[in-house]
């Protein structure tokens, strides 16, 4: 039951089966520091109840962003503020992991017209440039980021680091035979199109000291017509075991094909609205033997309670509900909340709404959340989609400033 706690394969003791995952916060400053808002925030998160959380988007490469806002962790970092975000999110004693992420090809055009990717193959999206296909040189290189990052999160006091290799970013791109048409080692083949995600989390699990938490986030499928599919996931996910990971995350999509999202109209029955990768988790959870996280959509108690029971999988990975009532597993797991905040299935369906509103809304609250405190709930769906565009515009801005010198790192 999410009350129970949970021992992962390197001994570390989740106290409890709710896991916080990752939502960029953008709340990282110029240089891409941790702000008193997203330390804060991580303070309000872990004093909410759950047993672990996980960081946004938290780039290897500053020139592989997700967002101008993202913080990073690397030699320029500041690793005080590093550090203090760290143990503001231990403080209600959670465990903290770091989401090491590059963007490839999913990186905003102006924060890099030419990212690296594993072709050169554009995203079918406007706001994103030409991906030059990366050489093998590269990808080590990838693998060294993703190393050195680890290394200085755990020195920072994180308790892990999860390893983003699904929603289309340059990990998750790399194991889809659609857009990863190499002819080399790193293409072709599921063992060749894994090989980028493997040397990843080897590199990272040889690195770091045996307790501390590696974990995957894996998508259950692209859903793209011939992209990486949910057979070769559960075959990723074995492969991802035999290198040592201490469990695997469950999502999908990627930005082109955003199902990681979905709200779901509440039409729906109860079981189709939530947990909708847990149908797609129940084969890799049959066909691994560490732990598993399904993340999407899950909201009742009971519905979690059982997707554990029935042995579906071992940890709930909650998103939203996060944002508009930050507390609300404390309520869980004493019997006084039986259902999280399902604020997105009031809003209308997506195919009626500009592209990415609702997530945007979502973000914005984010800010709000950490910058004052409360996110505010009445602010019309279209209100909080535009300001975020703006918080985008003028984060990057901001960014772009500070790389030119003419903007001081830290403000
Ligand atoms: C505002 C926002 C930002 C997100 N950012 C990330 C991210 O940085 N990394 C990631 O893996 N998933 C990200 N997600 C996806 C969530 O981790 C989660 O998979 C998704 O919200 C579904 O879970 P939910 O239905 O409980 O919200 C984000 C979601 C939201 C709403």
């Amino acid at each position: 039951m999410i009350a129970d706690s949970l021992t992962l394969p390197n001994g570390t003791i989740l106290k409890n089966r709710i896991v916080k995952s990752a939502m960029s916060e953008a709340l990282g400053d110029a240089g891409n520091n941790p702000t008193p808002a997203l330390i804060a925030l991580f303070a309000r998160w872990s004093s909410g109840g759950a047993g672990l959380l996980i960081t946004g988007n938290t780039p290897v490469d500053r020139m592989h962003l997700e967002h101008a806002g993202n913080f990073v962790v690397d030699g320029a970092s500041d690793l005080t503020l590093v550090r203090e975000l760290a143990s503001a999110a231990k403080s209600g004693g959670a465990k903290i992991l770091a989401q090491l992420a590059h963007a490839g090809r999913q990186t905003p055009e102006n924060i890099n017209p030419h990212p690296i990717s594993v072709s050169d193959q554009r995203l079918d999206l406007p706001g994103y440039g030409e991906p030059k296909a990366a050489q093998t040189t590269d990808f080590k290189a990838v693998v060294a980021k993703f190393t050195d990052s680890a290394l200085l999160a755990q020195s920072a006091g994180f308790d892990g680091v999860e390893i983003h290799a699904a929603h289309g970013y340059l990990l998750s791109s790399a194991l889809s035979p659609r857009i990863n048409t190499r002819q080399d080692e790193w293409g072709g083949s599921l063992e060749n199109r894994a090989r980028l995600a493997r040397n990843v989390v080897r590199a990272v699990r040889a690195a770091v000291r045996p307790g501390f938490i590696v974990a995957v986030k894996l998508n259950s499928s692209d859903f793209q017509k011939g992209g990486f599919d949910h057979k070769e996931s559960v075959k990723v996910a074995v492969m991802l075991e035999a290198e040592g990971v201490d469990f695997i995350e469950i999502s999908g999509g990627t930005f082109e094909t955003p199902t990681a999202y979905q709200h779901t109209s509440r039409s729906q029955s109860t079981a189709a609205r939530e947990g909708y990768f847990l149908h797609y988790a129940a084969a890799i959870k049959s066909a691994i033997n560490i732990p598993l996280m399904v993340t999407g959509g899950f909201r009742s108690k009971s519905v979690m309670d059982s997707a554990i029971t029935d042995g579906k999988t071992d940890l709930i990975g909650i998103g939203r509900p996060f944002i508009t009532q930050p507390d609300f597993p404390n309520e869980m797991l004493s019997g006084q909340l039986e259902v999280a905040p399902t604020v997105e299935r009031d809003f209308p369906p997506s195919d009626t709404l500009p592209r990415g509103a609702v997530l945007n809304w979502f973000c914005c609250q984010l800010t709000l959340l950490g910058e004052t405190g409360t996110a505010d709930l009445n602010l019309p769906l279209i209100d909080g989609h535009e300001r975020y565009l703006e918080k985008i515009e003028s984060q990057t801005k901001q960014l772009l400033d500070a790389r030119r010198g003419l903007l001081p790192l830290g403000s």
